[in-house]
Protein backbone atom coordinates (compact mmCIF):
# COMPACT_ATOMS: atom_id res chain seq x y z
CA UNK A 1 0.00 0.00 0.00
CA UNK A 2 1.28 3.32 -0.70
CA UNK A 3 2.63 5.67 2.46
CA UNK A 4 -0.50 8.15 3.29
CA UNK A 5 0.96 11.62 2.43
CA UNK A 6 1.78 13.93 5.41
CA UNK A 7 0.05 17.17 5.99
CA UNK A 8 2.06 20.35 5.58
CA UNK A 9 4.16 21.12 8.79
CA UNK A 10 2.37 23.67 11.11
CA UNK A 11 -0.61 23.19 9.07
CA UNK A 12 -4.15 21.44 11.24
CA UNK A 13 -6.95 19.85 10.33
CA UNK A 14 -9.74 21.03 12.39
CA UNK A 15 -11.61 18.12 12.91
CA UNK A 16 -15.51 17.36 13.63
CA UNK A 17 -14.91 17.37 17.77
CA UNK A 18 -13.79 21.17 17.46
CA UNK A 19 -15.80 22.57 14.58
CA UNK A 20 -18.75 23.07 16.53
CA UNK A 21 -16.46 25.16 19.22
CA UNK A 22 -15.03 27.11 16.03
CA UNK A 23 -18.60 28.16 14.80
CA UNK A 24 -19.56 29.25 17.92
CA UNK A 25 -16.51 31.40 18.43
CA UNK A 26 -17.52 32.65 14.47
CA UNK A 27 -21.43 32.94 14.74
CA UNK A 28 -20.87 35.17 18.76
CA UNK A 29 -18.17 37.59 16.75
CA UNK A 30 -20.49 38.34 13.88
CA UNK A 31 -23.14 39.01 16.12
CA UNK A 32 -20.79 41.39 18.30
CA UNK A 33 -19.04 42.88 15.37
CA UNK A 34 -22.67 43.46 13.43
CA UNK A 35 -23.86 45.24 16.82
CA UNK A 36 -21.41 47.80 16.26
CA UNK A 37 -21.84 48.13 12.28
CA UNK A 38 -19.09 46.55 10.97
CA UNK A 39 -19.66 44.73 7.88
CA UNK A 40 -18.23 41.11 6.65
CA UNK A 41 -15.86 41.65 3.59
CA UNK A 42 -14.38 38.92 2.47
CA UNK A 43 -10.71 39.18 0.10
CA UNK A 44 -8.58 36.91 -1.61
CA UNK A 45 -5.91 34.65 0.20
CA UNK A 46 -3.01 35.65 -2.47
CA UNK A 47 -2.18 39.70 -2.63
CA UNK A 48 1.23 40.32 -4.68
CA UNK A 49 3.94 40.20 -2.64
CA UNK A 50 4.92 44.09 -2.74
CA UNK A 51 1.78 44.88 -0.80
CA UNK A 52 2.99 42.97 2.46
CA UNK A 53 6.91 44.13 1.95
CA UNK A 54 5.60 47.60 1.77
CA UNK A 55 3.09 47.84 4.40
CA UNK A 56 4.29 45.32 7.23
CA UNK A 57 7.70 46.40 6.40
CA UNK A 58 10.97 44.99 4.76
CA UNK A 59 12.35 44.71 8.30
CA UNK A 60 10.02 42.80 10.00
CA UNK A 61 10.48 39.15 10.88
CA UNK A 62 6.98 38.28 9.06
CA UNK A 63 8.45 39.90 5.32
CA UNK A 64 12.27 38.89 6.29
CA UNK A 65 11.73 35.22 7.04
CA UNK A 66 8.16 34.24 7.48
CA UNK A 67 5.89 34.60 4.40
CA UNK A 68 4.88 32.19 1.68
CA UNK A 69 6.05 34.05 -1.61
CA UNK A 70 6.28 32.00 -4.92
CA UNK A 71 6.37 32.91 -8.87
CA UNK A 72 3.05 32.20 -10.73
CA UNK A 73 2.54 30.79 -14.04
CA UNK A 74 2.43 34.85 -15.41
CA UNK A 75 6.42 35.27 -13.94
CA UNK A 76 4.48 37.24 -10.85
CA UNK A 77 5.80 37.41 -7.18
CA UNK A 78 2.25 36.34 -4.91
CA UNK A 79 2.73 35.59 -1.35
CA UNK A 80 -0.57 33.71 0.94
CA UNK A 81 -1.51 36.50 3.27
CA UNK A 82 0.50 36.57 6.52
CA UNK A 83 -2.62 38.84 8.07
CA UNK A 84 -5.42 40.71 6.61
CA UNK A 85 -4.80 43.99 7.25
CA UNK A 86 -3.07 45.15 4.11
CA UNK A 87 -5.40 42.91 2.23
CA UNK A 88 -8.19 45.22 3.66
CA UNK A 89 -6.64 48.44 3.00
CA UNK A 90 -5.62 47.04 -0.60
CA UNK A 91 -9.43 45.74 -1.21
CA UNK A 92 -11.10 49.75 0.03
CA UNK A 93 -9.07 51.48 -2.54
CA UNK A 94 -9.64 49.13 -5.46
CA UNK A 95 -13.33 49.45 -4.92
CA UNK A 96 -13.07 53.06 -3.94
CA UNK A 97 -14.41 52.25 -0.44
CA UNK A 98 -12.43 54.18 1.80
CA UNK A 99 -11.65 57.75 -0.01
CA UNK A 100 -13.65 60.58 2.22
CA UNK A 101 -15.52 57.79 4.03
CA UNK A 102 -16.24 55.84 6.76
CA UNK A 103 -15.94 52.19 6.87
CA UNK A 104 -16.19 49.48 9.80
CA UNK A 105 -15.46 46.32 7.76
CA UNK A 106 -14.24 42.86 9.39
CA UNK A 107 -13.30 39.54 7.51
CA UNK A 108 -12.20 35.93 8.49
CA UNK A 109 -9.84 33.58 7.10
CA UNK A 110 -6.15 31.31 6.80
CA UNK A 111 -3.36 33.16 7.33
CA UNK A 112 -0.21 32.25 6.35
CA UNK A 113 2.98 32.40 8.38
CA UNK A 114 6.38 30.53 7.81
CA UNK A 115 6.89 30.32 11.83
CA UNK A 116 8.28 27.53 13.93
CA UNK A 117 5.22 25.74 14.90
CA UNK A 118 4.52 24.87 18.60
CA UNK A 119 1.17 25.45 21.24
CA UNK A 120 -0.95 28.15 19.68
CA UNK A 121 1.72 28.91 16.88
CA UNK A 122 0.78 27.66 13.60
CA UNK A 123 1.79 27.77 9.72
CA UNK A 124 -1.42 28.53 8.85
CA UNK A 125 -3.70 29.86 11.42
CA UNK A 126 -7.09 31.85 11.11
CA UNK A 127 -7.81 35.49 12.05
CA UNK A 128 -10.95 37.05 12.80
CA UNK A 129 -9.78 41.01 11.68
CA UNK A 130 -11.74 43.96 11.71
CA UNK A 131 -10.92 47.41 10.84
CA UNK A 132 -12.11 51.10 11.39
CA UNK A 133 -11.06 53.73 8.36
CA UNK A 134 -11.56 57.24 8.36
CA UNK A 135 -12.48 58.02 11.78
CA UNK A 136 -8.86 59.92 13.93
CA UNK A 137 -10.21 60.25 17.21
CA UNK A 138 -9.52 58.34 20.39
CA UNK A 139 -13.60 57.66 20.89
CA UNK A 140 -13.04 55.26 17.85
CA UNK A 141 -9.67 53.59 19.44
CA UNK A 142 -11.62 52.92 22.74
CA UNK A 143 -15.32 51.62 21.03
CA UNK A 144 -13.07 49.10 19.65
CA UNK A 145 -11.34 48.04 22.64
CA UNK A 146 -14.72 47.81 24.61
CA UNK A 147 -15.83 45.53 21.50
CA UNK A 148 -13.46 43.38 21.75
CA UNK A 149 -14.26 43.57 25.57
CA UNK A 150 -17.35 42.52 25.07
CA UNK A 151 -16.51 39.61 22.65
CA UNK A 152 -14.74 37.83 25.76
CA UNK A 153 -17.66 38.45 27.87
CA UNK A 154 -20.05 36.83 25.46
CA UNK A 155 -17.64 33.74 24.63
CA UNK A 156 -17.35 33.50 28.25
CA UNK A 157 -13.71 33.92 27.93
CA UNK A 158 -12.30 35.37 31.69
CA UNK A 159 -8.78 35.11 31.84
CA UNK A 160 -7.45 38.18 29.86
CA UNK A 161 -5.98 41.10 30.56
CA UNK A 162 -5.35 44.36 28.05
CA UNK A 163 -2.42 46.10 27.74
CA UNK A 164 -1.97 49.42 25.81
CA UNK A 165 0.81 51.93 24.48
CA UNK A 166 1.23 54.44 22.14
CA UNK A 167 3.77 54.85 19.66
CA UNK A 168 3.63 58.13 18.43
CA UNK A 169 3.98 59.26 15.24
CA UNK A 170 7.15 58.12 12.45
CA UNK A 171 8.39 61.40 13.36
CA UNK A 172 8.84 61.74 17.20
CA UNK A 173 9.20 57.38 16.56
CA UNK A 174 12.29 58.27 14.74
CA UNK A 175 14.06 60.71 17.54
CA UNK A 176 13.23 57.85 20.01
CA UNK A 177 14.73 55.08 17.61
CA UNK A 178 17.78 57.30 17.97
CA UNK A 179 18.13 57.50 21.72
CA UNK A 180 17.04 53.74 22.03
CA UNK A 181 19.91 52.74 19.05
CA UNK A 182 22.65 54.99 21.45
CA UNK A 183 21.30 53.25 25.01
CA UNK A 184 21.55 49.53 23.46
CA UNK A 185 24.96 50.82 21.24
CA UNK A 186 26.20 51.03 24.79
CA UNK A 187 25.73 47.83 26.30
CA UNK A 188 26.17 45.82 22.75
CA UNK A 189 27.53 42.83 25.18
CA UNK A 190 24.30 42.42 26.63
CA UNK A 191 22.22 42.12 23.75
CA UNK A 192 21.34 38.53 22.54
CA UNK A 193 22.33 37.46 18.73
CA UNK A 194 18.81 38.25 17.71
CA UNK A 195 18.79 41.97 19.19
CA UNK A 196 22.28 42.81 17.86
CA UNK A 197 20.50 41.73 14.57
CA UNK A 198 17.72 43.98 15.15
CA UNK A 199 19.51 46.74 16.47
CA UNK A 200 20.56 47.58 13.15
CA UNK A 201 17.22 46.78 11.32
CA UNK A 202 14.13 47.21 13.77
CA UNK A 203 15.18 48.53 17.55
CA UNK A 204 12.18 49.05 18.90
CA UNK A 205 11.79 45.13 18.61
CA UNK A 206 14.34 44.84 20.70
CA UNK A 207 12.05 46.08 23.65
CA UNK A 208 9.57 42.79 22.35
CA UNK A 209 12.18 40.09 23.42
CA UNK A 210 11.38 37.17 25.52
CA UNK A 211 15.31 36.74 26.54
CA UNK A 212 15.27 36.55 30.46
CA UNK A 213 18.72 37.64 30.15
CA UNK A 214 17.87 41.22 28.89
CA UNK A 215 15.08 42.24 30.78
CA UNK A 216 17.32 44.32 33.28
CA UNK A 217 18.96 46.20 30.21
CA UNK A 218 14.92 46.39 28.60
CA UNK A 219 13.70 47.83 31.70
CA UNK A 220 16.18 50.25 31.29
CA UNK A 221 15.52 51.52 27.89
CA UNK A 222 14.55 55.04 28.04
CA UNK A 223 10.69 54.99 27.46
CA UNK A 224 8.68 55.22 24.16
CA UNK A 225 5.65 57.12 26.29
CA UNK A 226 8.57 59.44 27.37
CA UNK A 227 9.00 60.79 23.68
CA UNK A 228 5.57 61.07 22.54
CA UNK A 229 4.66 64.29 20.71
CA UNK A 230 2.01 66.73 22.04
CA UNK A 231 -0.85 65.42 19.86
CA UNK A 232 -0.33 61.80 20.21
CA UNK A 233 0.08 62.14 24.12
CA UNK A 234 -3.01 64.06 23.93
CA UNK A 235 -4.99 60.97 21.90
CA UNK A 236 -3.44 58.62 24.48
CA UNK A 237 -4.31 60.59 27.48
CA UNK A 238 -8.65 60.68 26.39
CA UNK A 239 -8.07 57.05 24.98
CA UNK A 240 -7.06 56.16 28.86
CA UNK A 241 -9.71 58.26 30.12
CA UNK A 242 -12.37 56.60 27.92
CA UNK A 243 -11.33 53.15 29.12
CA UNK A 244 -11.21 54.58 32.89
CA UNK A 245 -14.53 56.03 32.76
CA UNK A 246 -16.12 53.08 30.60
CA UNK A 247 -14.85 51.11 33.63
CA UNK A 248 -12.17 48.98 31.60
CA UNK A 249 -9.00 47.95 33.38
CA UNK A 250 -5.90 47.62 31.11
CA UNK A 251 -2.17 48.03 31.93
CA UNK A 252 -0.06 50.65 30.18
CA UNK A 253 3.25 48.57 28.80
CA UNK A 254 5.76 51.16 27.42
CA UNK A 255 7.17 48.02 25.62
CA UNK A 256 4.25 46.59 23.53
CA UNK A 257 5.90 47.58 20.15
CA UNK A 258 3.68 44.79 17.73
CA UNK A 259 6.27 43.36 15.29
CA UNK A 260 4.40 45.32 12.18
CA UNK A 261 6.02 48.55 10.86
CA UNK A 262 2.46 50.79 10.09
CA UNK A 263 1.15 51.43 13.58
CA UNK A 264 0.89 55.01 14.58
CA UNK A 265 -0.28 55.69 18.56
CA UNK A 266 -2.40 53.11 19.64
CA UNK A 267 -1.29 49.45 20.12
CA UNK A 268 -2.93 46.80 22.24
CA UNK A 269 -2.78 43.90 22.96
CA UNK A 270 -4.91 41.18 25.03
CA UNK A 271 -2.89 38.46 26.76
CA UNK A 272 -3.41 35.14 28.70
CA UNK A 273 -1.25 33.13 31.15
CA UNK A 274 -3.60 30.26 30.09
CA UNK A 275 -1.50 29.11 26.75
CA UNK A 276 1.95 29.20 27.71
CA UNK A 277 4.60 31.52 25.43
CA UNK A 278 1.84 32.09 22.39
CA UNK A 279 0.00 34.72 25.52
CA UNK A 280 -1.98 37.00 22.98
CA UNK A 281 -5.12 36.21 21.49
CA UNK A 282 -6.14 39.58 19.95
CA UNK A 283 -3.51 42.46 18.81
CA UNK A 284 -3.93 45.70 16.89
CA UNK A 285 -3.59 49.20 16.38
CA UNK A 286 -3.75 52.54 14.66
CA UNK A 287 -2.51 53.17 11.66
CA UNK A 288 -3.19 56.14 10.18
CA UNK A 289 -0.25 56.28 7.30
CA UNK A 290 -1.48 52.98 5.82
CA UNK A 291 -3.85 53.97 3.30
CA UNK A 292 -1.65 56.90 2.05
CA UNK A 293 1.33 54.56 1.65
CA UNK A 294 -0.27 52.41 -0.10
CA UNK A 295 -1.19 54.97 -2.96
CA UNK A 296 -4.42 56.01 -1.30
CA UNK A 297 -5.73 59.26 0.37
CA UNK A 298 -4.55 60.08 4.12
CA UNK A 299 -6.89 58.17 6.00
CA UNK A 300 -7.01 57.35 9.47
CA UNK A 301 -7.16 53.42 10.63
CA UNK A 302 -7.58 51.14 13.20
CA UNK A 303 -8.21 47.67 13.31
CA UNK A 304 -7.69 44.02 15.85
CA UNK A 305 -7.12 40.61 14.31
CA UNK A 306 -7.66 37.42 16.94
CA UNK A 307 -6.17 34.20 16.51
CA UNK A 308 -8.83 31.58 16.50
CA UNK A 309 -6.72 29.05 17.46
CA UNK A 310 -6.24 30.59 20.45
CA UNK A 311 -9.17 31.52 21.48
CA UNK A 312 -10.47 28.19 21.23
CA UNK A 313 -7.79 26.61 22.98
CA UNK A 314 -8.85 29.51 25.74
CA UNK A 315 -12.64 28.25 25.73
CA UNK A 316 -11.59 24.55 26.35
CA UNK A 317 -8.82 25.80 28.95
CA UNK A 318 -11.43 27.63 31.21
CA UNK A 319 -14.16 24.85 30.55
CA UNK A 320 -16.45 27.11 28.51
CA UNK A 321 -19.42 24.57 27.22
CA UNK A 322 -18.96 23.97 23.45
CA UNK A 323 -22.43 23.47 21.93
CA UNK A 324 -23.63 20.41 21.09
CA UNK A 325 -23.29 19.03 17.69
CA UNK A 326 -24.02 14.88 18.31
CA UNK A 327 -27.81 13.86 16.16
CA UNK A 328 -30.75 14.43 18.73
CA UNK A 329 -31.99 11.43 17.35
CA UNK A 330 -30.51 8.06 15.35
CA UNK A 331 -33.03 6.07 13.30
CA UNK A 332 -32.45 2.03 13.88
CA UNK A 333 -34.32 -0.34 11.54
CA UNK A 334 -34.99 -3.85 11.69
CA UNK A 335 -36.50 -6.07 8.57
CA UNK A 336 -36.59 -6.00 5.19
CA UNK A 337 -39.75 -3.39 4.80
CA UNK A 338 -38.09 -1.17 7.61
CA UNK A 339 -35.36 -0.04 4.83
CA UNK A 340 -37.94 1.95 2.50
CA UNK A 341 -40.26 3.20 5.32
CA UNK A 342 -37.49 4.21 7.82
CA UNK A 343 -36.16 6.73 4.36
CA UNK A 344 -39.54 7.59 4.24
CA UNK A 345 -39.97 8.52 8.11
CA UNK A 346 -36.70 10.20 8.25
CA UNK A 347 -37.60 12.45 5.43
CA UNK A 348 -40.98 13.71 6.33
CA UNK A 349 -39.37 13.96 10.24
CA UNK A 350 -36.86 16.35 8.21
CA UNK A 351 -39.68 17.88 6.22
CA UNK A 352 -41.22 19.05 10.18
CA UNK A 353 -37.99 19.92 11.80
CA UNK A 354 -35.67 21.45 9.93
CA UNK A 355 -33.29 21.70 12.88
CA UNK A 356 -33.22 18.54 13.89
CA UNK A 357 -30.09 16.49 13.58
CA UNK A 358 -31.15 12.90 12.58
CA UNK A 359 -28.84 9.81 11.37
CA UNK A 360 -30.28 6.96 9.70
CA UNK A 361 -28.48 3.47 10.39
CA UNK A 362 -27.29 2.23 7.04
CA UNK A 363 -24.32 0.30 8.14
CA UNK A 364 -27.02 -2.49 8.35
CA UNK A 365 -26.49 -5.95 11.19
CA UNK A 366 -29.15 -6.55 13.90
CA UNK A 367 -30.75 -4.68 16.06
CA UNK A 368 -28.15 -4.72 19.25
CA UNK A 369 -24.92 -3.14 17.01
CA UNK A 370 -27.48 -0.72 15.66
CA UNK A 371 -28.32 0.34 19.15
CA UNK A 372 -24.58 -0.17 20.16
CA UNK A 373 -24.17 2.97 17.21
CA UNK A 374 -26.86 5.00 18.47
CA UNK A 375 -25.62 5.36 21.37
CA UNK A 376 -22.01 5.80 20.46
CA UNK A 377 -23.13 8.78 18.05
CA UNK A 378 -23.98 10.80 21.30
CA UNK A 379 -27.25 10.91 19.82
CA UNK A 380 -30.31 11.57 22.60
CA UNK A 381 -33.21 9.13 21.72
CA UNK A 382 -33.18 6.05 19.08
CA UNK A 383 -36.16 5.49 17.08
CA UNK A 384 -37.16 1.75 16.66
CA UNK A 385 -39.01 0.80 12.96
CA UNK A 386 -39.43 -2.76 13.03
CA UNK A 387 -42.36 -5.00 11.06
CA UNK A 388 -44.74 -4.17 14.18
CA UNK A 389 -43.98 -0.43 13.77
CA UNK A 390 -44.42 -0.39 10.65
CA UNK A 391 -47.83 -1.92 10.54
CA UNK A 392 -48.97 0.13 13.36
CA UNK A 393 -47.83 3.58 12.06
CA UNK A 394 -45.71 3.54 14.57
CA UNK A 395 -41.79 4.16 16.36
CA UNK A 396 -40.17 2.60 19.31
CA UNK A 397 -38.70 6.06 21.15
CA UNK A 398 -35.83 5.01 23.15
CA UNK A 399 -34.19 7.43 25.17
CA UNK A 400 -30.48 6.72 25.21
CA UNK A 401 -29.49 8.01 28.43
CA UNK A 402 -32.50 6.88 31.04
CA UNK A 403 -35.80 7.32 30.51
CA UNK A 404 -39.08 4.72 29.40
CA UNK A 405 -39.35 3.62 26.15
CA UNK A 406 -42.61 4.80 24.56
CA UNK A 407 -44.45 3.92 21.13
CA UNK A 408 -45.05 6.88 19.09
CA UNK A 409 -47.46 7.27 16.23
CA UNK A 410 -45.61 8.94 13.08
CA UNK A 411 -47.75 11.99 13.21
CA UNK A 412 -46.85 12.55 16.64
CA UNK A 413 -43.38 12.38 16.35
CA UNK A 414 -42.30 15.78 15.21
CA UNK A 415 -44.03 17.48 18.05
CA UNK A 416 -42.66 14.43 20.48
CA UNK A 417 -39.00 15.64 18.90
CA UNK A 418 -39.36 19.05 19.33
CA UNK A 419 -38.16 19.04 22.75
CA UNK A 420 -35.14 17.64 21.54
CA UNK A 421 -34.21 20.55 20.00
CA UNK A 422 -31.60 23.21 21.45
P1 LIG B 1 -0.63 40.03 14.78
O1 LIG B 1 -0.26 40.41 16.17
O2 LIG B 1 0.47 39.66 13.87
O3 LIG B 1 -1.42 41.29 14.19
O4 LIG B 1 -1.69 38.88 14.80
C1 LIG B 1 -2.94 39.03 15.45
C2 LIG B 1 -3.31 37.78 16.24
O5 LIG B 1 -3.23 36.64 15.40
C3 LIG B 1 -2.36 37.46 17.39
O6 LIG B 1 -2.70 38.16 18.56
C4 LIG B 1 -2.58 35.97 17.56
O7 LIG B 1 -3.72 35.75 18.35
C5 LIG B 1 -2.84 35.50 16.14
N1 LIG B 1 -1.63 34.91 15.53
C6 LIG B 1 -0.59 35.54 14.96
N2 LIG B 1 0.32 34.67 14.50
C7 LIG B 1 -0.15 33.44 14.77
C8 LIG B 1 0.33 32.09 14.54
N3 LIG B 1 1.47 31.87 13.88
N4 LIG B 1 -0.43 31.06 14.98
C9 LIG B 1 -1.61 31.28 15.62
N5 LIG B 1 -2.10 32.51 15.86
C10 LIG B 1 -1.40 33.59 15.44
C11 LIG B 1 -1.92 41.31 12.92
O8 LIG B 1 -1.97 40.38 12.18
C12 LIG B 1 -2.53 42.66 12.55
N6 LIG B 1 -2.96 42.60 11.15
C13 LIG B 1 -3.67 43.01 13.47
C14 LIG B 1 -4.33 44.31 13.12
C15 LIG B 1 -5.51 44.49 12.46
N7 LIG B 1 -3.85 45.51 13.38
C16 LIG B 1 -4.67 46.42 12.90
N8 LIG B 1 -5.66 45.80 12.33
Amino acid sequence: MAKFIEPVRGMNDILPEATARWRQVESVTREVLESYGYREIRIPVVEKTELFKRSIGDATDIVEKEMYTFIDRSEESLTLRPEATAGMVRAGLSNGLLYNQVQRLWCAGPMFRHERPQKGRYRQFHQIDVEAFGLAGPDIDAEIILMSARLWKRLGIKDVKLQINSLGTPVSRAAYREKLVAYLGQHQDKLDEDSKRRLGTNPLRVLDSKDSGMRALIEGAPSLLDHLDDESRQHFERLKRLLDEAGLAYTVNPRLVRGLDYYTRTVFEWITTRLGAQDAVCSGGRYDGLVEHLGGKATPGIGFAMGVERLVALMEEEGVAAPDAHPHAYLVRVGDAAESASMKLAERLRDALPALRLQLDCSGGGFGNQLKRADKSGAQVALVLGDDEIAAGRVALKPLHGGEQEQVAWDALPARLRGLLD
